[in-house]
């Protein structure tokens, strides 16, 4: 029987684990035997005890839990002695953040792993189970409202009281992806008046369609900014001054801006400037959810809180969807169930078939080397 094991998270901040004891029990179900880290689960709430009894075996030691695995689960990438510990040959399937972390790709390449990038998993009908950006992003962008209203000194609402009349907080999200999307939600369910941009035009009518204003420079570049695979391409130097014009009046009014534009394989797009914050009302709040990119708010930092001297917060939160780390393990579990379905053969037995789209376009690293072709070099 194939051997998937799941090691404790080692990065810091990270809370969330790569199997549940609801997937351990379905993927014993589904034919592999599975080995648990002690104390893999505890930071997402999921002890010991309840995938013992799920049915899989908890060792002490990452050695232990390592030793006879085939296929290892990982929410992040694996640490040098987590590597060192893999079996040759072993399979790997994490968020492995290969363009930016090419240390742990090149020491999984050298340990002889194939090793699964799961964001590179495609946006195909087929794989929707398996969409880990998806799963967590829309946690993600709830969480930043969260935050947000958390950080901010007023009431989202509009509340009529006998001592006078509490505004609606106005939220403006940029970037209406997955993650703004979620956030357009549970702002406008929070009661706040919700606008909202993008560069794709597609997002136009999913915005409007949830309740929140859509505001954005249509001009031709935006009528082709969406790529064949559903994303936004870099945009010109002349449409984001546009875009920075038609803006600025706009976020000075704002009391939480959330920003969540991301282009695959880039840096983030700059989306607010210093002198935007600037404009801001004392007490407005950014939450720049793609600081690890490289962020969209200038001046936001990575893991921190800044107060700028107009008195905004820019919150520059890592690791978002570990904030929730529960629901955000439950289902990043269920896209790597789903994902093993992928690697057994009709008998059950481990025999991935790397011409399957899927495995084909997820494969990073194999047979000694770094294979995937947005990676060589
Ligand atoms: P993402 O995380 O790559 O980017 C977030 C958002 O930022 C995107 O909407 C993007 O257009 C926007 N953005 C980029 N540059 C910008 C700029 N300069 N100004 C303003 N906004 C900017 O996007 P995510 O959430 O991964 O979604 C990408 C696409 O994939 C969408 O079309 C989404 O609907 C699609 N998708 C398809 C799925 C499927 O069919 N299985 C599943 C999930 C998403």
């Amino acid at each position: 029987m194939a051997v998937i094991a799941v090691t404790r998270e080692r990065r810091a901040g990270e809370t969330r684990v790569a199997a549940t004891p609801e997937t351990v029990k379905k993927l014993i179900a589904a034919g592999w035997s599975v080995t648990i880290e002690a104390g893999a689960g505890m930071a997402s709430a999921y002890p010991d005890a309840d995938y013992e009894a799920a049915g899989a075996k908890v060792e002490k030691t990452l050695k232990a839990t390592l030793k006879d695995a085939d296929l290892v689960f990982k929410v992040r990438g694996p640490e040098a002695e987590e590597i060192a510990a893999l079996k040759p040959g072993a399979l790997v399937a994490a968020t492995l953040n290969p363009y930016q972390d090419k240390d742990t790709l090149n020491g999984l390449a050298t340990a002889g792993a194939s090793a699964f990038a799961m964001e590179f998993v495609p946006r195909i009908t087929r794989a929707q189970v398996m969409d880990v950006l998806s799963s967590q992003a829309n946690l993600a962008g709830y969480r930043a409202v969260i935050e947000g209203a958390e950080a901010f000194g007023k009431a989202l609402p509009m509340m009529m009281t006998a001592a006078g009349t509490v505004a609606a907080a106005k939220v403006f999200i940029m970037g209406v992806g997955v993650a703004g999307l979620q956030a357009i939600a549970t702002a406008r369910r929070l009661g706040a008046v919700v606008t909202a941009t993008d560069v794709r035009p597609a997002t136009k009518e999913q915005v409007e369609s949830l309740g929140a204003k859509f505001l954005a420079v249509e001009d031709e570049e935006f009528k082709n900014a969406q790529t064949a695979g559903g994303y936004a391409k870099e945009m010109s130097a002349e449409y984001q001054a546009k875009q920075a014009e038609l803006l600025t009046g706009h976020i000075a009014k704002q009391d939480i801006v959330i920003t969540t534009a991301l282009i695959p394989g880039r840096p983030a797009p700059k989306l607010v400037s210093a002198a935007q914050v600037a404009s801001m009302k004392p007490g407005s709040v950014l939450v720049d959810l793609a600081v690890e990119q490289g962020g969209n708010v200038e001046g936001a930092k990575l893991g921190e809180t800044v107060i700028t001297a107009n008195g905004a917060k820019i919150l520059g939160a890592a690791n978002l969807p570990g904030r929730i780390a529960t629901d955000a393990s439950a289902l990043y579990a269920r896209n790597l169930m789903a994902f093993a379905t992928l690697l057994l053969d009709k008998e059950g037995a481990l025999n991935p078939d790397y011409e399957d789209e899927i495995l084909k376009a997820a494969l990073v690293t194999q047979g000694g080397k770094v294979v995937h072709p947005n990676l060589a070099g």
